[in-house]
């Protein structure tokens, strides 16, 4: 089995890397489908988990029963730190999820009671990822907060709500899924995503526009790692 795992929540998150595996085969397990090969010298199983933190959720489980070690998630998201613009590059820190809401028990907002606020990302594979998307030409990364929900986030008014309540960088709708079950597993992981919009009144427009042509800022940052590793 492969010992490196990486996620995308779409075919076009992640299609370069599967398109470049050697001696690749393709199988489904527990409901999702895996390509399982070798990617810049490293032995790698790449999934597209679809959207959302359940489908983040289970697939993640899956791959880590397929035995992976580490998880590297790679996609896009809003950008949320105002400044930041698209085709930037966030690198996690750590994750939460914005849409768990217990308050009426007492519960700060995005806590899960008995569990964390923020899953916390592995410091050697964020360290690798900075340095990897360092030696791109023409592109600003960051290390910062990802705020994951099951929401598109397109307005001014949420994005400032975000950034007041969890000074998060960038939201996105599956990172904090994949945070989750790989702590409770005890898999180092983090997650890189180019921003194909900041999130507000036109982040629908920008996000279609965008998308294709910025995930593929993730994938050279995740080729980069592979390389490096
Ligand atoms: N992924 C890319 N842009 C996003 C946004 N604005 N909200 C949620 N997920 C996203």
């Amino acid at each position: 089995s492969g010992t490196l795992g990486i996620i995308g929540a779409m075919d076009e998150e992640i299609h370069q890397l599967t398109a470049d595996l050697l001696d690749g085969h393709t199988f489904s397990h527990q409901g999702s489908t895996f390509h399982q090969g070798k990617l810049f010298g490293q032995q790698v199983t790449i999934t597209k988990c679809g959207i959302g933190k359940v489908n983040a959720a289970m697939t993640t489980q899956a791959l880590l029963s397929l035995g992976v070690q580490k998880i590297i998630f790679t996609g896009v998201a809003g950008g949320v730190t105002p400044g930041l613009q698209v085709g930037d590059i966030v690198i996690s820190t750590d994750l939460l999820q914005h849409d768990v809401d217990v308050t009426p028990l007492g519960y700060q907002i995005g806590l899960i009671p008995d569990e964390e606020l923020s899953w916390t990302a592995d410091a050697e594979l964020q360290e690798l990822a900075l340095e990897s998307a360092r030696q791109i030409d023409g592109i600003h990364a960051i290390s910062g907060r990802i705020a994951s929900g099951d929401q598109f986030i397109a307005s001014k008014d949420k994005v400032r709500w975000l950034y007041d309540t969890f000074q998060v960088a960038a939201a996105e709708m599956e990172g904090a899924a994949v945070a989750q079950v790989a702590s409770k597993w005890g898999i180092p992981f983090v997650v890189i995503r180019s921003l194909s919009d900041t999130a507000d009144g036109e982040a629908n427009v920008d996000y279609r526009s965008f998308m294709p042509l910025v995930a593929i800022r993730a994938k050279s940052v995740v080729r980069g790692m592979l390389q490096r590793m």
